[in-house]
């Protein structure tokens, strides 16, 4: 509903006219897809408002055009450890380098996206903000910053900017304009905040007797859900609290779990809302900082007051730990205020829908760990682990991620950097693959820690390579010999080859731990376009934003 300003002429169809608000520059820095994603959202929103806008990717955009923009939306997400994601590292070096220019014409908010359980939560975000401020630029809406159950902090942002963006142009458009979005082309009704109830058809433990790993594959049936997915794609899965666990908070805080609480889901019994609707493990710094505020504690508020004290705190710790060691006194709802909505888990698909049909593959790495005298396990993983067993059911829906797909040419090569879990997009790409007419060459790079107890759907790989879909394997098993020998490792044995390939166009996915390998691959990647090509430091660096801006360098990391 648009508020009428009777003064303002009616702006013609295409172009808004002069006294409306100007040109709205969106700018995105995406990692995992979610950040462009709500750019074209906000995007279409804003031309219902009537205000004309241009998106633009971080990584394709140049600098210089800084100069032409009045109003600016920063999306950004934050990378592994508080930094950039490389789509939005050049513009991040940009803003904060000798050559920044001066941006008061500039009106802009931030949007951020993190993941609290993260120390340097929506860093990226931050730095963006104080930055543009740096540069003179006026903010005219405040950054919001989002936790992996990011849409309605985006949704409220949004519409609080584009009310500051018309206000601040003091020229709402008087006109409804209608909504245009384009409808997608296939529509299910199950979504993050209305997953389906799929049956799990199989799961079974990969590893073999004695290995050190748990690692599950499940199969779950998707009939009837409408849900589709391509290879690349996640899916986003809801865990449940374990009973032992909730009795524990319950004991700890002298409540029955028979209270009945407001919960974000609506109204139930306490013990309901903490094994559905919250999650009790991991703390983060979120939790944290609502906790003392709620008990007002000196030892945490110390804790709070430094980066690195909460580092040290938070890694091992749950929210019973927490409550053992600071006790309170709760209302029953009090208790929920302090903790995380349950969130999904993202899981990397590990099958084809062309080759599975309604069923849809995962393949997961179980979290057990041991730590402030208690066992402990991951949220998501120890309950397809441990309380869903075949013929249960577990809420689930498709995650798209338009960053990590196959080429658009069939007959493009690829290579496949997937140690561990990571290997699960590949089996979909495979499987895609094999039941397509036209197919390029692929190479996979498999790693984990012995052949004999963890090579990961063996010979499902046997069989591929014998029929053709793969045309080369290599793998590197860590711990079978004295040193360590990982998948980068291998990559910079084959180097020759492997750039061999890149000048033959192939594409380069690396999916599977964020913190280590995927750095450690892409400096072996980068060394191997060093020596082979023959080039300096720079003209690698150039090589590879390439392969990024032209889609043929994409990971799939966490
Ligand atoms: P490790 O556990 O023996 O150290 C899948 O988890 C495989 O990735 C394992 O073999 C694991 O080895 C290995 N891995 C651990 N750190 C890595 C790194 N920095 N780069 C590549 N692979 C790594």
């Amino acid at each position: 509903i648009a508020t009428a300003d009777q003064q303002q002429p009616a702006p013609s169809e295409n172009t808004a006219s002069e006294s409306q608000t100007e040109k709205l520059n969106i700018l995105f820095g995406s990692h995992t897809g979610n950040s462009e994603a709500l750019a074209y959202d906000l995007a279409s929103k804003a031309k219902e408002k009537g205000i004309e806008t241009e998106v633009s990717d971080m990584a394709s955009f140049k600098p210089r055009n800084l100069k032409k923009i009045s109003n600016l939306a920063v999306i950004v997400s934050t990378h592994g450890l508080g930094e950039p994601p490389v789509q939005a590292e050049d513009l991040y070096n940009f803003l904060h380098g000798k050559k920044a220019p001066d941006l008061s014409h500039v009106r802009f908010s931030v949007l951020a996206l993190g993941d609290s359980s993260y120390v340097d939560f929506c860093q990226t975000g931050k730095d963006f903000d104080a930055a543009l401020e740096k540069l003179g630029a006026q903010r005219i809406g405040s950054r919001q910053d989002c936790d992996v159950d990011y849409e309605e902090e985006a949704e409220a942002w949004q519409q609080t900017f584009l009310q500051a963006l018309s206000k601040s142009s003091n020229a709402e458009s008087a006109v409804e304009v209608p909504n245009y979005t384009t409808a997608p082309v296939k529509e299910t009704k199950y979504s993050r905040n209305n997953p389906f109830e799929a049956t799990i058809l199989e799961k079974v433990r990969l590893n073999g007797r004695g290995s050190s790993k748990e690692t599950i594959h499940l199969e779950l049936d998707l009939e009837g859900s409408g849900l589709q997915y391509e290879p690349g794609d996640a899916l986003g899965v809801y865990g449940a609290n374990p009973t032992s666990l909730i009795e524990k908070v319950l004991s700890a805080t002298n409540l029955s779990g028979n209270e009945k609480v407001q919960s974000h889901k609506g109204e139930k019994s306490l013990k309901e809302a903490l094994t559905y609707d919250y999650e009790l493990t991991p703390l983060s710094r979120v939790n944290l900082s609502k906790y003392e505020e709620l008990i007002g504690s000196t030892k945490l508020k110390e804790v709070l007051s430094d980066n690195m004290k909460i580092l040290e705190y938070l890694p091992g710790r749950d929210f019973l730990d927490l409550l053992e060691e600071e006790p309170h006194k709760f209302e029953a709802n009090e208790l929920l205020s302090v903790l995380r909505k349950n969130t999904p888990r993202m899981y990397s698909i590990a099958s084809s829908q062309d080759a599975v049909e309604n069923e849809v593959h995962l393949l997961v790495s179980v979290v057990r760990y041991s730590a402030f005298g208690r066992e402990k396990e991951g949220h998501c993983s120890a309950t397809l682990a441990d309380r869903l067993q075949v013929d249960d059911k577990v809420k689930v829906f498709v995650d798209k991620n338009s960053r990590f797909k196959l080429p658009t040419d069939p007959e493009a090569p690829v290579i496949m950097i997937g140690p561990g879990t990571g290997v699960a997009p590949f089996r979909a790409f495979m499987q895609h693959r094999e039941v397509s007419e036209k197919k390029g060459p692929s190479w996979l790079f498999f790693g984990d820690r012995n052949f004999t107890t963890d090579f990961l759907y063996q010979t499902e790989w046997q069989q591929y390579l014998k029929e053709g879909v793969l045309t080369k394997a290599d793998v590197a098993f860590s711990r079978d010999q004295e040193q360590r020998f990982y998948v980068q490792h291998r990559m910079m044995e084959k180097g020759k080859e492997l750039y061999d390939w890149l000048e033959k166009g192939a594409h380069f996915y690396v999916c599977g731990d964020a913190k280590k390998m995927a750095k450690d691959v892409d400096i072996a990647l980068r060394e191997i376009i060093q020596q082979q090509g023959g080039v300096t430091p720079e003209k690698a660096e150039e090589y590879i934003k390439y392969l990024q801006v032209s889609k043929r360098y994409q990971s799939d990391v966490y």
